[in-house]
């Protein structure tokens, strides 16, 4: 998606701030962003933010002689890609849908033949109103693309459908609209989050994990179009668009479920699987018995198990190394050790679990090679283009 011009309509709602991760992610991906911003919108942001990360000037009046001037709104409509509504509240969306040309952002989508993507985000009683229905249906009909919401808990404590989609999700629909299909055909196998070795049935063993950065790879890989086996230790992140998730406890629950999904043509091991498990008691561990003795028994290594699988080894294995200390170095040994082709060398030591963002080095035969801190997303859609590329030449 080198170098499409992106016009993002940024509408009133507290999700509105989401934006601006998207402007930036859109950025790092090369895009080009010229922003429209609501009046409802400029609640919530403002101008001059999003003015600054997109590097462009933003659009917010319909009658405005210096815009009209320099280009004039049907111009604006029709100069971009693809027009990104996000986030499209109910308001937004009702207008949309029944043609309403009341403000600049209503009057660009009628001028306009461009592909529209819409973002919805709003409350969860608002999403499953009849009229919303309604008019989010009449909006598919005529074409637009209409994503989602995610499931979870909303800035006003309800719990429900309504939250906007992840960055990386909004970002791979993006993808799919410049049809970048380079992955169609190709199974590839992800391993995300951590894993949770029970000691009885209320206790488990287990890791800081997010599963972020697998979710995100995930996500990249299903946006060029790979049938994407996602198998997930215990997070509660939604399953990206086109990803078929296997939810696992314990790291063997895991290995088999990647025996199971095997063949594929790449496997992603960014689990955190841990690396020993235990024999559960069957009933809860009592305080007044003393202080109990945990015996661990090694888990299998799922990614060297995988990279030794024969007839049945992916093309391409791929692994990761959370390092607190000397990340690269580790990484170079345990690519040869565990027979992967690549490990990605990930720095744990700071603020990266759970966070946005992370500072990796990839790791393959040919040398080590240090990427920028980047956001998670910006990751996967870097790792996942590699990815393509590597099965490309392969084959
Ligand atoms: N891995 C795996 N199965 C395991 C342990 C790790 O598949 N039982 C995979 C991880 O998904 C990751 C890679 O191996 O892709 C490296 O994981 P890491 O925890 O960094 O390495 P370990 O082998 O556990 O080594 P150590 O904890 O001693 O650094």
């Amino acid at each position: 998606m080198d170098g499409k011009h992106i016009l993002l309509i940024v509408g009133g709602g507290i999700a509105a701030h989401k934006a601006l991760e998207l402007v930036r992610a859109l950025r790092r991906g090369g895009d080009r962003v010229t922003p429209v911003l609501t009046a409802g919108g400029a609640h919530f942001v403002t101008a001059l933010a999003l003015g600054a990360l997109a590097g462009a000037k933003v659009h917010t009046e319909l009658f405005d002689l210096d815009d009209e001037a320099e280009m004039g709104h049907i111009e604006l409509s029709r100069s971009a890609d693809l027009i990104v509504v996000c986030p499209a509240t109910a308001n937004l969306i009702a207008r949309m849908a029944n043609g309403h040309a009341d403000d600049l952002a209503t009057t660009l989508l009628l001028a306009t033949d461009t592909p529209v993507l819409a973002v919805p985000a709003m409350n969860v009683r608002m999403w499953a109103h009849p009229a919303v229905i309604h008019n989010v249906a009449t909006l598919r009909s005529q074409g637009v693309t209409v994503l989602d919401p995610d499931v979870g808990l909303m800035a006003c404590g309800d719990y429900g459908p309504g939250r906007l989609p992840e960055v990386h999700a909004i970002m791979a629909a993006v993808a799919a609209q410049w049809g970048d299909a380079r992955l169609t055909g190709r199974h590839v196998i992800v391993t995300a989050g951590p894993t949770h070795e029970p000691i009885d049935p209320v206790r488990f063993l287990g890791n800081r994990s997010s599963g972020k950065q697998g979710f995100a790879i995930a996500a990249a890989l299903a946006g060029l179009g790979a049938r994407v086996t996602l198998v997930a230790g215990p997070v509660a992140l939604p399953t990206p668009p086109g990803c078929t998730r296997v939810d696992v406890g314990t790291a063997r629950d895991m290995a088999a479920s990647v025996e199971t999904a095997l063949p594929a043509d790449a496997a992603v091991m960014v689990a955190a699987v841990a690396d020993w498990g235990v024999i559960p008691a069957p009933a809860k561990l009592k305080k007044a018995h003393g202080a109990p003795v945990i015996e661990l028994i090694a888990n299998p290594d799922i990614l060297a198990v995988v990279a030794a699988a024969g007839p049945r080894r992916p093309t391409l294995v791929v692994g990761f190394a959370a390092e607190t200390e000397d990340a690269v170095a580790n990484a170079v040994a345990k690519r040869i050790g565990k027979g992967a082709d690549w490990i990605v060398a990930n720095d744990v030591s700071g603020d990266v679990m759970g966070s946005d963002a992370n500072t990796v080095h990839l790791v393959t035969a040919d040398g080590v090679e240090d990427w920028p801190r980047l956001a998670k997303a910006e990751v996967a859609r870097r790792l996942a283009t590699r990815i393509a590329a590597a099965l490309t030449a392969a084959t």
